[in-house]
């Protein structure tokens, strides 16, 4: 008999894969990989990244599946049980409370810029039915961060859609969810797409997103390059871990990771398809980047083309809808971990965690208005969060992953997972595991505390 999680199981290899490219495709690719790619070389980046995403996303992806779905349960527990096996040390346990840690603050955070893609849903839907536009979008946006009330509330209904589908559980919530989500994002992202061909910038849209410019390219690209492919992919803090628990053992992990890998890059890349013609052909910068460059620019975009509201709806929604399925996966391994330990029901869990998130989340909100003086080295409360997650946990989960599969994992648990995978490739991907991306992420993580 094989051995199934308690949690559930994917029903299917298509479930698996809409699940885990939910979780990767969110905010990270849609706003922040045009935003780095803009700001990095245009295509040198999207080269870098790519490598990035196929030296070390790659094969770190691959061994969270394969730790998930040798363990079978959360990862703290799965990896108490990894460890166990192979008698290897109980420190490398600490990977599954980074991770537990690490999504806590992410989801933190993320739920805060996901309600701000909630709240202009809401406007353009509201524009779409006669009321009134947006006319001055900055002071639009500077209105909303400026209102630490509203900005609690689209954080709270985001933190209360997620709790949603993770208490329904892996077949009845986060599976059903994303057979729905997925296919409706990409084919937002295909309109969007087309409409900025119609544009007439298309063109310079993709010269400027695939021509190397090499003499901008230092050794900070890199580095970015790197992070932007830990984050896109949800890597480092046992996301994929946990979605490989539940992924039946019929299914090859390599090919599963390739497809995942695939389609998150190739979402980033339609999303920066799809957001250039239309900045471009509004005479609008796109090296200017950050939070404004979505949320600022794009309405004046949106106030100016035909159709304009629609769009901006559907831009908006889309945006909803992907850091939705994203945060699913950020609540799930805490949500795993506490029903799997205290004979706590799967809802009472998720929203345990999701009230905590909540509740860290406010540090965030408030940074944004009556907090913005207080700064921890030079950052403010939401972007130190950032920091210590996104920059130094994630890298650092990365990279203890990469070195336990690689030298503290037993040859015949790794081959028992990645039957027919041929000899040679499975050669690379453990040296790649034991030496390379450890060397590459460990440059990362010194720079991050640099
Ligand atoms: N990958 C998602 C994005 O691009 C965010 C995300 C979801 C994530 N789960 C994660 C990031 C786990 C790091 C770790 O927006």
């Amino acid at each position: 008999m094989e051995k199934t999680s308690i949690h559930g199981m994917w029903s299917s290899r298509t479930a698996f894969i809409l699940a885990a490219t939910g979780s990767a495709v969110g905010l990270g690719n849609i706003w922040r990989f045009p935003y780095m790619t803009s700001d990095n070389g245009g295509g040198a980046f999207v080269l870098i990244y790519l490598a990035c995403i196929a030296v070390v996303g790659l094969p770190i992806l691959m061994s969270e599946i394969l730790l998930g779905r040798y363990g079978r349960e959360s990862p703290v527990n799965t990896l108490i049980g990894a460890v166990r096996d192979s008698r290897a040390s109980r420190g490398w346990v600490g990977i599954g409370w980074i991770g537990i840690v690490a999504g806590v603050l992410i989801l933190s955070f993320y739920s805060v810029v996901a309600g701000w893609t909630l709240h202009y849903s809401w406007l353009y839907l509201k524009q779409l039915f006669g009321g009134a536009g947006i006319t001055d979008p900055a002071a639009t946006f500077g209105a909303l961060l400026a209102s630490p009330l509203e900005l609690s509330l689209w954080h709270a209904l985001f933190m209360v859609l997620t709790v949603g589908v993770v208490a329904l559980g892996v077949e009845k919530g986060l599976e059903r969810a994303v057979r729905f989500l997925m296919p409706a994002l990409f084919i937002l992202l295909l309109v969007l797409v087309i409409y900025g061909a119609t544009t007439g910038h298309l063109g310079q849209a993709a010269t400027f997103l695939f021509n190397p410019d090499w003499s901008r390219v230092d050794g900070n690209t890199f580095l970015r390059a790197m992070g932007q492919a830990f984050f896109s992919l949800s890597l480092g803090m046992c996301t994929m871990m946990t979605y490989g628990a539940y992924l039946p053992k019929d299914i090859s992990i390599p090919k599963v990771g390739v497809t995942v890998a695939l389609a998150d890059t190739g979402v980033a890349l339609l999303a920066g398809l799809a957001i250039f013609p239309i900045v471009i052909s509004f005479g609008l910068d796109p090296q200017g980047g950050g939070p404004g460059l979505i949320f600022t620019s794009l309405p004046l975009a949106f106030n100016a083309m035909p159709l304009g509201i629609f769009y901006g709806l559907l831009f908006f929604a889309l945006l909803s809808v992907a850091a939705w399925t994203s945060s699913i996966s950020l609540l799930e391994p805490a949500t795993a971990y506490l029903v799997e330990r205290g004979r706590m029901s799967r809802k009472r869990a998720a929203s345990c965690v999701a009230g905590l998130c909540w509740l860290l989340g406010l540090a965030s909100v408030l940074s944004l208005n009556h907090w913005s003086h207080i700064q921890l080295f030079g950052r403010d409360i939401m972007s130190f969060i950032e920091l210590i997650a996104n920059d130094l946990m994630l890298p650092l989960g990365g990279l203890l992953i990469a070195l336990f599969t690689g030298w503290a994992l037993r040859e015949t648990v790794l081959r028992d997972q990645l039957t027919g995978m041929p000899q040679g490739l499975f050669t690379t991907w453990r040296w790649l595991l034991r030496i390379i991306a450890p060397v590459l992420v460990l440059a990362v993580l010194v720079s991050a505390v640099l």
